[in-house]
């Protein structure tokens, strides 16, 4: 027979999870989402288990299954590794009329576990007989859908407004899940140059796109003007999507949106984003902390030089810090902060790593030291986005990798490391920076 799908109200009612491994860790999140008072019979737990018991989320009892732990138990999960514990979880429910799930052997039990996902209030439930990386897969398959649009599920009209949503740094992969969702409603989306550009390729027709790219030291639409823009649209009934690349507050002028909007009336939702002054060293091996190395990461702003009056940034002060600086909009003006650093107490050989169109296709990277660096960019023509690492983390390497025929083809890159082919994305290989 074919279960009968249902969903369980399970909110203030007892559930009894025997086991406290990664099997019983992944179900428990799902019942304390949907508000059960969760009993955890076993004797050893996970980490996390334990923290949520620790943390009063759940009840713990540290020991091995009795058959009382069912009673006024609505429902109930048999989890441990022990098959005849698992029997007699479920002997033990159905003498109780109570549903039970038998993760070991689904037949055993009076229930099985569908493969569930969420989408904006939505919940898929899928059920696939005994075959659970079927169901999974359709159910991955079916959230993937209704988060990227392609199945329209408004069935409530989207309320006007603005939605700052940070893009990431360009890979489309590396949006969150709420800007993509959001993203997928819009009617109309004012875009940046930077932020994950392949995206608007899978906007519906229908969808407004306004470039508000800003070209460093060429064409830009006016900031006044974006703000203008954001709330005339949402002012005639429109869902605004301002895609902003990395986090639209790191550098990125969102909160002057958001204060525009704010103004005007207009309601707005932020949605943080991947920044690039850590996802851009990331893909290029290069971590902004490591233990025993820096402490402490600044993000700087070079999109005024040093000695410029406008500068709010104490050089000397970052000079002096032994940790890691992240420059942000710093290419065209490197020789003048590696300068800065170095009059400020930083040593000439400390390592930097400067990242280009870090996460996308055309990524490249370079190494280079804060006395050879304005150098180094110049003859490989490192040119804007870039983010420049500056510190001892810029010199740390990944162990070499295993096989021998990628080793010999890094050393093949020289002096400057690329990201091979189209379609390579994802976190960092040991050939994308040298
Ligand atoms: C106006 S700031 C915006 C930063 C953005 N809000 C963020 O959080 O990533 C633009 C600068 O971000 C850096 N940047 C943005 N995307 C980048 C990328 N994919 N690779 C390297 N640097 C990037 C460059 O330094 C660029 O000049």
């Amino acid at each position: 027979m074919d279960p009968y799908l249902v969903g369980l109200d399970l909110a203030g009612r007892r559930v009894v999870v025997a086991g406290g491994g990664t099997v019983a860790q992944r179900r428990i999140t799902g019942l304390l989402a949907a508000g059960a008072d969760v009993l955890v019979v076993a004797p050893e737990v996970t980490p996390a288990v334990e923290g949520m018991a620790g943390a009063g989320e759940i009840t713990w009892a540290p020991r091995g299954f009795a058959d009382a732990d069912l009673d006024g138990a609505w429902y109930a999960l048999a989890c441990t590794d022990v098959p005849a514990v698992n029997a007699a979880v479920a002997e033990g429910a159905d003498r109780r009329r109570i549903f039970c799930v038998r993760a070991d052997a689904a037949p055993g039990g009076s229930a099985v576990t569908p493969a569930v996902g969420r989408h904006d209030g939505l919940t898929v439930g899928v059920l696939a007989g005994r075959a659970p990386r079927r169901s999974a897969a359709v159910r991955t398959a079916l959230v993937e859908a209704l988060q990227t649009g392609l199945v329209d599920d408004t069935a409530d009209p989207v309320t006007p407004g603005v939605a700052l949503v940070g893009g990431g740094p360009g890979d489309p992969e590396l949006i969150t899940v709420r800007g993509r969702r959001l993203l997928a409603r819009a009617d109309v989306v004012v875009t940046d140059r930077l932020g994950p550009r392949d995206l608007l390729d899978s906007l519906a027709p229908h969808v407004e796109v306004v470039d508000a790219s800003k070209i460093p030291y060429g064409r830009a639409m006016n900031q006044a003007r974006i703000n203008e823009l954001l709330v005339e649209h949402a002012r005639a009934g429109r869902f605004v999507v301002r895609l902003k690349g990395g986090d639209p507050y790191v550098f990125g002028r969102g909160f002057e949106e958001v204060q525009a909007c704010a103004e005007a009336g207009v309601p707005v939702t932020v949605v943080p984003g991947v920044t690039s002054a850590f996802a851009a060293p990331a893909v290029a091996d290069v971590p902004v902390s490591h233990r025993g190395v820096a402490h402490e990461v600044v993000v700087v702003s070079g999109h005024v030089a040093p000695d410029d009056p406008r500068s709010l940034v104490d050089w000397p002060a970052l000079g002096r810090l032994r940790g890691t600086v992240v420059l942000l909009m710093a290419v065209e003006r490197i020789g003048a902060f590696a300068a800065a650093l170095v009059d400020g107490g930083r040593a000439p050989d400390t390592p930097v790593a400067v990242v280009q169109d870090g996460t996308m296709r055309i990524q490249r990277s370079v190494r280079a030291t804060l006395a050879t660096v304005a150098d180094v960019v110049r003859e490989h023509a490192i040119s804007p986005p870039a983010v420049v690492v500056v510190g001892a983390v810029a010199g740390l390497r990944p162990l070499a990798p295993p096989d021998p025929a990628l080793r010999s083809r890094n050393a093949a890159l020289g002096p400057v490391g690329q990201r091979p082919g189209s379609g390579v994305r994802g976190s960092g290989h040991p050939g994308s920076a040298v």
